[in-house]
C-alpha cells in the first residue's frame, strides 16, 4: 500500500483533537468525524486557539498554522470517511458502540484503508471480530495530552496483518511520535507497566507505614521519579485508575500483582477523586496542593556511639562509608555494645525480621535504606520497629540529616518505600517481557516516554540498580510477607542467574 495521505479521525473529544493536532501538523489531510456535531466544531476552535499560542511563543510561523488548519475538514457523517488510507477511532470507550462503528466503516472505506482503534482498555482481537477483513484491525493508542506525549503503542491483534502494524509505525514516525509495538494484552504497555507504582504505593499506606505525601517525596527525592504514586493517583483522578486498577486486577484473573486497594474503592465513592476535585490524597486551594508544615531535626549529641551490624556487604559498605563521612566512630565490636545505637540496612526485609534473626536490641535499632546510594542531598529513609526507643530514633534522625539531607521516618515495612516500590516496578516490566508483550527495548521506551520513569526506562532502571539486589529486595518481600505479589519474574531471576542484562533476550 501506498504510504498513509488521508486520516480520518472518529470521536473529536480531547484524545480526537490531538491525534488530529499532530496528524495535520504533519501535513496529513484530516477528516474529522463527531456524532455530536458541536464536538468538531469545538475541537476546531481550541486547535485555532492552541496554535495561535504556538505563533505567540515562536514555535510555528502563521504560514504553518495556516497550513495545518487548511489539513482539517469536519465532517458531518460517517461517510465522509470513504477517501481514508487510514481511520483511527477514538470514541467512547465501550466494545459494542466502537464494534458497530467498525462494522459501519467497513462498508465505507477501501479494502485497503486501515482501521486503528485508540482504545486504552479494549482487546484489539475483540474489536475485529466484528469485520470482515480483522487482518487490516490494529491498535494505535496514544497517551492524553497527545501533542506532548511523544509515544504511541501499536497493538497488532490475534488477525492483524503485520503490513497494518508496519504501516502505523511508519505514520507514527511521520507524525513526530515514536511508536513502540505491543500485543493485544490487558493495558498493553504503559497501563500494564505503571500498576505496580499505585498499587504497591497504596499498600504501603494501607500497611500505615508512613503518609502519602513522605511516600510521594521518597519517590522523587529518593528514587529520582518525577512524581510519587498519590501525585499521580491525583492527576490522573480517582474516576479513572479506580475503576482501570479492578478492569486490569479482573483481566488477568485476579493476579496477585494487580490487587487493587479499598483504599481507592472508599475514596472513589467519597468522590475525592483528586486534583480537579479540590481533594485526593492532597487538598487543593487554588489549585495548590497543600503540604503539612515540615518538622525541624532534633539536636546531635555529642559522643553518640554507632554499631553497624555486617549482614550486608552493599549496605555494610554503603553506611559505613557514610558514617565516616559524617565524623562519626563506628564502633567494630563483634556485637553491639550496650550503649550503641544500632543501624542494620536491610534489602526487602522489615527490622523485626532483621532484629529477631540476629538477636538484636530492638529498643535501639533503626534501619537505613542504602540501595539508591547516600549521597547528601538525596533523602534518607530511617525505618524504626515498632519498639525502637523515641530517644534512638531521635539519634539517628539527627545523624542522618546532619549534613542538611532530608531524612523520612517511617515505620516498619520490608523493603521500605522506594525499595518495594522500585523492585515492584522492575518486577512487573520483566513479567511484560517474559510474556512477550513487547521488546526490552520497547518496554523501556514505552514506559520513560509514557510514564517519565528515570534511568531510561524500568528494565535499564533494575540493570541501574543491579538485577541481583532486586531479585534480593523482591525475595526477602516475598519471605517476609508470604504474598506471591512479591514472587520475582523468572525473567529477571534468569538474568541474574547468568549474570546478564535485564534487557538481554533470545
Ligand atoms: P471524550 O469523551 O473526550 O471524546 C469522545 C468523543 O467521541 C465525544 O466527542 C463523543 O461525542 C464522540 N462519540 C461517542 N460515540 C461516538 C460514535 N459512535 N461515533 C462518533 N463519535 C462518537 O473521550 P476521550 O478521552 O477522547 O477518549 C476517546 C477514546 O480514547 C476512548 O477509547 C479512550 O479510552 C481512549 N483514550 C483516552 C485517553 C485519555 O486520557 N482521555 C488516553 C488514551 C486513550
Amino acid at each position: 500500500m501506498a504510504s498513509i495521505q488521508k486520516v480520518g479521525i472518529i470521536g473529536a473529544g480531547a484524545m480526537g483533537q490531538g491525534i488530529a493536532q499532530i496528524a495535520a501538523q504533519a501535513n496529513l489531510q484530516v477528516y474529522l468525524f463527531d456524532v455530536n456535531e458541536v464536538a468538531v466544531s469545538k475541537a476546531q476552535e481550541q486547535l485555532a486557539a492552541i496554535w495561535a499560542r504556538q505563533v505567540e511563543r515562536g514555535r510555528m510561523s502563521q504560514e504553518q498554522v495556516q497550513a495545518a488548519q487548511a489539513q482539517i475538514k469536519a465532517c458531518s457523517q460517517l461517510e465522509d470517511m470513504a477517501e481514508a488510507d487510514l481511520v483511527i477511532e477514538a470514541i467512547v470507550e465501550n466494545l459494542a458502540v466502537k464494534q458497530e462503528v467498525f462494522k459501519q466503516l467497513e462498508a465505507l472505506v477501501r479494502s485497503d484503508c486501515i482501521l486503528a482503534s485508540n482504545t486504552s482498555s479494549l482487546s484489539i482481537t475483540a474489536i475485529a471480530q466484528a469485520c470482515a477483513q480483522p487482518e487490516r484491525v490494529a491498535g494505535f493508542h496514544f497517551f492524553n495530552p497527545v501533542p506532548l506525549m511523544k509515544v504511541v503503542e501499536v497493538i497488532e491483534g490475534l488477525r492483524t496483518a503485520p503490513t497494518t502494524c508496519e504501516a502505523l509505525v511508519e505514520v507514527a514516525q511521520r507524525m513526530g511520535h515514536t511508536p513502540v509495538r505491543a500485543k493485544d494484552m490487558p493495558g498493553f504497555i504503559v497501563n500494564h507497566a505503571g500498576r505496580p507504582m499505585n498499587i504497591e504505593g497504596l499498600k504501603i499506606a494501607q500497611e500505615q507505614v508512613t503518609d502519602f505525601a513522605t511516600v510521594d517525596a521518597i519517590m522523587r527525592e529518593q528514587a529520582g521519579f518525577r512524581m510519587g504514586p498519590f501525585e499521580l493517583l491525583d492527576l490522573t483522578a480517582l474516576d479513572v485508575s479506580h475503576p482501570v486498577m479492578e478492569s486490569i486486577y479482573n483481566q488477568f484473573y485476579h493476579e496477585p500483582r494487580f490487587r487493587p486497594s479499598p483504599i481507592t474503592a472508599v475514596r472513589h465513592a467519597g468522590g475525592m477523586y483528586g486534583r480537579k476535585t479540590g481533594q485526593g490524597f492532597y487538598r487543593y486551594v487554588d489549585g495548590q496542593k497543600q503540604l503539612p508544615e515540615p518538622t525541624s531535626l532534633p539536636e546531635l549529641q555529642s559522643g553518640l556511639k554507632v554499631w553497624v551490624l555486617p549482614h550486608h556487604a552493599e549496605g555494610y559498605a554503603r553506611v559505613t562509608e557514610l558514617l565516616t563521612r559524617l565524623g562519626v566512630a563506628i564502633d567494630e565490636s563483634e556485637d553491639a555494645p550496650e550503649d550503641a545505637l544500632i543501624v542494620i540496612t536491610p534489602y526487602g526485609e522489615d527490622v523485626a525480621t532483621v532484629v529477631a534473626n540476629f538477636g538484636l536490641d530492638a529498643q535501639r535499632t533503626i534501619a537505613l535504606d542504602t540501595a539508591f546510594g547516600l549521597e547528601a542531598g538525596r533523602r534518607r529513609v530511617v525505618m524504626r520497629s515498632i519498639l525502637t526507643a523515641d530517644a534512638w530514633t531521635s539519634q539517628a534522625l539527627a545523624l542522618l540529616g546532619s549534613d542538611q539531607t532530608p531524612v523520612s521516618l517511617i515505620e516498619d515495612s520490608a523493603g521500605f518505600v522506594a525499595q518495594r516500590l522500585v523492585a515492584s516496578i522492575v518486577n512487573g516490566a520483566c513479567d511484560i517481557a517474559q510474556q512477550g508483550i513487547a521488546t526490552a527495548a520497547d518496554i523501556d521506551t514505552a514506559v520513560s516516554l509514557g510514564l517519565g520513569y528515570p534511568h531510561g526506562g524500568p528494565l535499564s532502571l533494575g540493570d541501574h540498580l543491579g538485577g541481583e539486589l532486586v531479585l534480593e529486595i523482591l525475595q526477602s518481600m516475598h519471605y517476609v510477607t508470604g504474598d506471591m505479589r512479591y514472587r520475582p519474574s523468572l525473567w529477571l531471576q534468569r538474568r541474574v542467574q547468568l549474570n546478564t542484562s535485564l534487557r538481554t533476550s533470545r
